[in-house]
């Protein structure tokens, strides 16, 4: 199964994203991110969400910014939004009917009747933000992961 995660840049909240859930979903998965923005295409994630992966012993350094394009709507099983700019953006890319049903907020993915609710944007924030960011993202992916391992065998 294949899982894209989704920001605005591609350099703070799915970077992380992707490194946290890839390593709560070895084997059959394969995990990637993209922003709706290409400002950052090519670079590596802010130094600050490396720092932070770092300090919980995951490292997102090799990860490179690209925005998100139409192939990933026929490649990816499940595309995951950050908050709702960025999941009205991705919807509004939809060409086809059939790629409607991958595409979900983030945290609407948890399965805990969890609706509209946003993962912050950390750039314009602290080291704080960022780990709170990771905190969130790592909670969250706990449980995605598990309903995704569930749904891959059933
Ligand atoms: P991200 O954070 O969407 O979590 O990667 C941002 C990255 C870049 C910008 C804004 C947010 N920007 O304005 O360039």
């Amino acid at each position: 199964m294949k899982i894209l995660l989704v920001c605005l840049g591609n350099i703070c909240r799915s970077p992380l994203a992707e490194g946290v859930l890839r390593e709560k979903l070895p084997g059959d998965f394969f995990v990637d991110s993209a922003g709706i923005i290409s400002v950052h295409e090519g670079k590596s994630p802010d130094e600050r969400a490396v720092k932070t992966a770092s300090n919980h012993q995951i490292d997102i350094s090799n990860q490179r910014s690209r925005p998100i394009t139409d192939a990933d709507f026929e490649n990816f099983d499940k595309i995951y939004c950050m908050d709702m700019r960025v999941l009205n953006e991705v919807i509004s890319k939809i060409k086809n009917e059939r790629h409607h049903e991958k595409v979900s907020l983030f945290l609407s993915a948890t399965g805990e009747g969890i609706q509209n609710a946003e993962v912050p944007d950390p750039y314009w924030g602290e080291m704080d933000d960022f780990e709170n960011v990771f905190q969130l993202l790592d909670s969250a992916c706990h449980k995605i992961a598990a309903h995704l391992r569930n749904e891959l065998n059933n």
